[in-house]
C-alpha cells in the first residue's frame, strides 16, 4: 500500500529517490518523503499529497545533499495524510530515519512502553515505533539494533533504514511486504518494486520474509532472523525500462489496455507448443489431477472476477466442482478444505494480504495451491506450491486490466490442460479449443480497434447518475469486472447483475434513460439476455449492448451495439472485457477524473 526506496552510491541520492518514488506512486500517492544523510546529518523533506509536490519543495532534490538516503510514497494506515503522518519517521535525537510499508499490529502496546521510557511521539502512525524501538536497542551496532527492533514487530513490514553514526549503510528488512535489493556497480538499492529501479540495474534479490540486508554501496550481505548470514541469488529483470514508462499514452492504463494482445500472447506463448499445453516452469506437468475432487479459487477484486469466469470454464472442460471464494472471506469462514482441493490463487501483484492469507488457511488444511500470479517473487508465487506466471509485465494503473485478461488466459489454459487429462474432453474438442484460445490476442486487437466508437459513446453516458451491467453466466462475470472497473476509477456509480436475477426486485430501479450494459456475447445465452434486455426497454432504458459479429437480433432491441469477434462462448470474457475497460477509461477521461491513481485506492493491497 505504500512505496519504498533505498540508495547508496556516488550520486546525489535525493533526484534518485525522488524519481524511484514517481515509479511506486502507483502503491500509495497521499503524501511522501526523501531522508538524505550527509556528514553524519540526516535531512528529511516531507509532504502530504503527491511526489510532484515533494519534487517542487526539494527543487527537484537539489536541496538536499549526500549519497545515501530512503524515501517513501504513503497510503495512509494510521493517522491522516498530513505532514507530519508522512515518512521517513525520525529518532528524537535524529540519529535514526525509518521507511515503512505495512502495518504494526502491536504498535500501541509499544507506543506505550515506548512513551513510559521518555521517547516523544510526533505522528499518529504505526511506523514511529519502530524508529524508536531502533533507537532504544542501540548499543553501537546499527544491524543489531534494528533487528532487535523488528523481533518486537508483529505484523507486516518493508523497511528501510539509516543511521548518521554508521553513514555508510542502508538497512532493508522484510516481513510480509514485498522488498527487494537492487544490485548494482558501485551502488546498490533497496526497493518496494522493481520499476523503481530498472533504470539503473536489471540486478536483483528477493528477500524473503524475516530476513534482513545490509547495504553498502561495495557490498550486500543479506542475514536471517536469527543473525546468521545467508547466500542469496541474483536474478536478472529481462523487460526493459520503457515497459514502465507511458509511451506516449495519456495514461498507464491505456497503454496497459492497448498491450493486452501481446501482454495475453506473452501468457500463453510458453504455454502452447505444437497442439500442446505444458507447464515446465512451474513444475505443473507431474501433478496428478485425478487427485483433485473440488476446486476453490480465492483472489480479491478483479482477481476474484477472472476466478468468477474461471470457474465456467473449470465446471464445464473438467466437470469438476468449483467454488469461488472472496479471500477476505474465505480467510475467516473456517473452509471445508482437504488434500483433495486444488486451491487457484489468483493475484496481479502476489502481494495482496487478504488473499495470502486465505492461502495460508487453506494451505494449512491439506489444500495443494496453484498460483497464478504476475509478480516474479512476489510472496504468493513463493509459498505456493505450484506457481504459474501470466507474464503480462509490469502494471503500473491501479485499475487492472492486462492483469486481469492475462489471469484469464491462464485459467483457460489450465482449464483446457486439465479436462483433456481428466478425459473429460475429446481429442478433437480439445483441438478446437486450443486453436480458439490461440486465436484470442487477434480477437482482443479487434475489439480495441472499436476504441474510436467507444471514446463516442463515453460522451453519452458520462453524466449518468447510474450504470447497470447486466449479463449471465460468462457475461455476468464480465458484467462484474465491467462494474468495477467503471466505479474504480469514473466514480460513477455501477452495479452489476445476473441479468435473470433483475426481476427479482433490481427492476424497481430502471426508468426512463437509465443506461444498461447489456452483455451478450455467450451466444449459447444469447436469447434469454435478450428477453432482459427487452425488458428493460420496455421500462424506458437506454441499452448499450457489447455481442459477437453476427447477432443481428439484438440490433432490434439495443439502442447502441459493439460487435466482438466471434469467439468461443466459454473464452469470450477476455475479450468483450476489452470495450468495457475503454468505456470506463473514456467516461473517466470525461469526468476529469485522475485515471492512473483513483482516490482512496492503492495498487497493492498489503493490508488486511
Ligand atoms: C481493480 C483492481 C483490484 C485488484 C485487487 C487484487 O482494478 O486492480 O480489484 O484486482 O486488489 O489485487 P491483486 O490481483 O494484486 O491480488
Amino acid at each position: 500500500m505504500c512505496g519504498v526506496i533505498g540508495y547508496t552510491g556516488n550520486m546525489e541520492a535525493a533526484p534518485i529517490l525522488l524519481e524511484g518514488l514517481k515509479k511506486l506512486e502507483y502503491r500509495g500517492y497521499d503524501s511522501a518523503g526523501i531522508a538524505v544523510l550527509d556528514k553524519n546529518v540526516i535531512s528529511i523533506s516531507k509532504v502530504s499529497g503527491r511526489i510532484a509536490h515533494l519534487c517542487e519543495k526539494t527543487d527537484d532534490g537539489k536541496l538536499l545533499h549526500g549519497c545515501i538516503g530512503i524515501g517513501h510514497t504513503r497510503w495512509a494506515t494510521h493517522g491522516a495524510p498530513t505532514d507530519t503522518n508522512a515518512h521517513p519517521h525520525m529518532s528524537n535525537d535524529g540519529r535514526f530515519a525509518v521507511v515503512h510499508n505495512g502495518i504494526i499490529e502491536n504498535y500501541l502496546m509499544l507506543r506505550d512502553e515506548l512513551k513510559a521510557k521518555g521517547y516523544h511521539f510526533e505522528s499518529q502512525t504505526d511506523t514511529e515505533v519502530i524508529v524508536h524501538l531502533i533507537d532504544m536497542y542501540d548499543t553501537g551496532d546499527f544491524r543489531k539494533a534494528v533487528m532487535k527492533a523488528a523481533s518486537r514487530l508483529q505484523g507486516s513490514y518493508a523497511l528501510g533504514v539509516i543511521c548518521a553514526d554508521d553513514p555508510d549503510k542502508l538497512i532493508a528488512v522484510r516481513e510480509y511486504s514485498p522488498l527487494l535489493i537492487g544490485v548494482g556497480i558501485g551502488e546498490n538499492y533497496f526497493a518496494s518494486d522493481v520499476t523503481a529501479i530498472v533504470p539503473y540495474t536489471r540486478n536483483v534479490i528477493y528477500l524473503d520474509d524475516g530476513q534482513l540486508a545490509e547495504i553498502t554501496k561495495e557490498n550486500i550481505v543479506v542475514y536471517d532472523c536469527t543473525g546468521k548470514k545467508v547466500p542469496k541469488e541474483i536474478n536478472h529483470i529481462s523487460w526493459d525500462v520503457q515497459d514502465a514508462e507511458k509511451g506516449g499514452y495519456a495514461h498507464f492504463m491505456l497503454k496497459e489496455i492497448m498491450e493486452q494482445p501481446g501482454a495475453v500472447k506473452a501468457a500463453m506463448t510458453p504455454r502452447m507448443k505444437d497442439g500442446e499445453i505444458c507447464w515446465e516452469e512451474s513444475g505443473l506437468d507431474s501433478f496428478d489431477v485425478h487427485s483433485v475432487s473440488r476446486i476453490v479459487i480465492t483472489a480479491c477484486g478483479s482477481a476474484y472476477y477472472a476466478g468468477s469466469a474461471g470457474r465456467y470454464v473449470f465446471e464445464q472442460l473438467c466437470r469438476i466442482p468449483v467454488q469461488v471464494e472472496l479471500a477476505s472471506e474465505l480467510r475467516y469462514s473456517n473452509p471445508i478444505i482437504d488434500g483433495q482441493t486444488l486451491l487457484i490463487v489468483l493475484s496481479q501483484s502476489g502481494e495482496t494480504a487478504d488473499t495470502i492469507a486465505a492461502m495460508r488457511e487453506c494451505m494449512k488444511r491439506g489444500a495443494k495451491s496453484l498460483a497464478i500470479v504476475n509478480v516474479v517473487g512476489s510472496t504468493i508465487a513463493k509459498i505456493a506450491d505450484h506457481t504459474v506466471y501470466t507474464w503480462a509485465g509490469p502494471e503500473i494503473a491501479v485499475a487492472t486490466t492486462k492483469g486481469y485478461t492475462t489471469q484469464l488466459t491462464v485459467l483457460y489454459l489450465l482449464a483446457l490442460w486439465m479436462g483433456r487429462k481428466l478425459g473429460t474432453l475429446d481429442e478433437e474438442s480439445y483441438h478446437m479449443l486450443y486453436e480458439s484460445i490461440r486465436a484470442l490476442p487477434k480477437v482482443i486487437q479487434d475489439a480495441l480497434d472499436m476504441n474510436p466508437m467507444i471514446k463516442k459513446l463515453a460522451g453519452k453516458y458520462h453524466d449518468a447518475k447510474a450504470l447497470f451491467f447486466i449479463g449471465r453466466n460468462t457475461d455476468y462475470a464480465t458484467a462484474l469486472e465491467g462494474a468495477l472497473k467503471m466505479k474504480e476509477i469514473s466514480y460513477l456509480h455501477s452495479e452489476a447483475y445476473a441479468a435473470g436475477e433483475l426481476k427479482h426486485g433490481t427492476i424497481a430501479l430502471i426508468d426512463d434513460h437509465q443506461p444498461v450494459i447489456a452483455l451478450c456475447c455467450n451466444s449459447l445465452l444469447q436469447e434469454k439476455t435478450i428477453s432482459n434486455i427487452v425488458e428493460v426497454k420496455a421500462r424506458g432504458a437506454e441499452v448499450l449492448a457489447v455481442t459477437c459479429k453476427g447477432n443481428q437480433n439484438i440490433l432490434s432491441v439495443a439502442d447502441d451495439v459493439l460487435y466482438i469477434p466471434k469467439v468461443e462462448p466459454i473464452f469470450s470474457t477476455v475479450a468483450e472485457i476489452i470495450p468495457l475497460q475503454l468505456l470506463a477509461y473514456y467516461v473517466a477521461e470525461e469526468n476529469g477524473c485522475d485515471i492512473d491513481k483513483p482516490k482512496n485506492l492503492a495498487k497493492s493491497v498489503t493490508v488486511e
